[in-house]
């Protein structure tokens, strides 16, 4: 490792009180709390109630982030959020998250790399970190979807919950942090999972409304399969990066899709399943905050230990894929 590497030393979520569950969604869409179970292992989902928005979850994961690792706001150089559903267009959702925190000296911006935006930000967050620019990054990634699925189309609506995760990350010369990182895209496979609406190409209007463009369009099985390949083959490529065997891993922490596509690529890869975290079944999708609220987990119940090396894997829309390994 270089001589300066970049750890993280703070972890915290956040997620709404609102519980959406199996048994509600069947008096919502045509579908059943058996086809969910079997075909996604989500049993229930958070879901953000009225009047409630994406800097609240993510300044309240942040500030419980930054109690664990005893960093005053002050402190931070960089606030990165990773998200796909801003409080707003503009300004970027990182900094209402700076003025909440009294972060004076941040950079603040918003990384848009959909379920990959955690692993994209700590890449991103070890760069100016080891290059000296930034000492301390709080890397939040905090998504509202519910406010973008269309709750009368089952294949998206009982897939997505709400919620935030973060991380403290700060220089160290420990022999710790993040060991490898690799991300990728491939956007020409960009409507396999979009929101059309909104934006420059189909700004809002009566019409986008009408025609529903605000929702998200997926492809849920063709995605489904580019997934279990690119989380394998990147996974793959972070291992040898470090001429890791995958059962060096302590613990395999993927991106919380869907429990068939985790248990696909922890075969794939042949890590033992005893070391791959999952809390689908509790919180559903949550995008880019669905690794940070598994690791927060983890820490708090102490399934992580200094010393243990951390595998975390990552797709989402794009497609976008990454995984970074790092030892705590
Ligand atoms: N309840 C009941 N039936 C359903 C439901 C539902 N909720 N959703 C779809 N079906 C039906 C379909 O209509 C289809 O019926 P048909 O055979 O009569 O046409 C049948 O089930 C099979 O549909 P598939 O789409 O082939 O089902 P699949 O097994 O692929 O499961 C799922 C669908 C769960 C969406 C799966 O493809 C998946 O998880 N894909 C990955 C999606 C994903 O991870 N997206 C997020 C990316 S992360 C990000 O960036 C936000």
């Amino acid at each position: 490792m270089s001589p300066l590497n970049a750890a993280i030393i703070g972890t915290g979520h956040a997620l709404p009180e609102n519980v959406l569950t199996n048994d509600q969604l069947e008096k919502m869409v045509d579908t059943s709390d058996e086809w969910i179970v079997t075909r996604t292992g989500i049993r229930q989902r958070h879901i953000a109630g009225p009047g409630e928005y994406t800097s609240l979850f993510a300044t309240a994961a942040a500030r419980r982030a930054l109690d664990m690792a005893g960093v005053d706001p002050a402190e931070l150089d960089m606030i990165i959020c990773a998200t796909v559903c801003p409080d707003m267009m503009l300004p970027a959702t990182a900094c209402f998250i700076q003025s909440a925190l009294g972060a004076k000296r941040a950079a603040a911006y918003d990384m848009a790399a959909a379920c990959s935006g955690f692993l994209y930000g700590l890449t991103v967050a070890e760069g100016v970190i080891k290059s000296g620019r930034c000492r301390t990054v709080l890397l939040v990634g905090a998504e509202l979807l519910s406010r973008y699925v269309d709750y009368t189309d089952r294949s998206t609506c009982v897939i997505f919950g709400d919620g935030a995760g973060a991380a403290v990350i700060r220089a160290t010369e420990e022999p710790k942090g993040i060991l490898a990182a690799r991300i990728r895209s491939d956007g020409d496979l960009a409507d396999y999972l979009y929101t059309p609406g909104g934006g420059t190409r189909y700004p809002a209007s009566e019409e986008t409304v009408k025609k529903r463009l605000h929702y998200i369009k997926m492809r849920g099985n063709e995605l489904f399969k580019v997934a279990v390949r690119n989380l394998t083959q990147i996974s793959r490529e972070a291992l040898d990066d470090l001429k890791m065997a995958p059962n060096d891993v302590d613990l395999f922490l993927p991106h919380q899709a869907n429990q068939r596509i985790t248990e696909a690529v922890t075969a794939r890869l042949g890590i033992d399943p005893a070391r791959v975290y999952s809390n689908i079944d509790r919180i559903g999708n949550t995008s880019s905050a669905s690794i940070p609220i598994g690791l927060d987990e983890c820490v708090r119940a102490g399934r992580v230990r200094p010393g243990d090396t951390i595998m975390m894997a990552s797709f989402g829309a794009g497609v976008t894929y990454g995984a970074v390994i790092m030892r705590w």
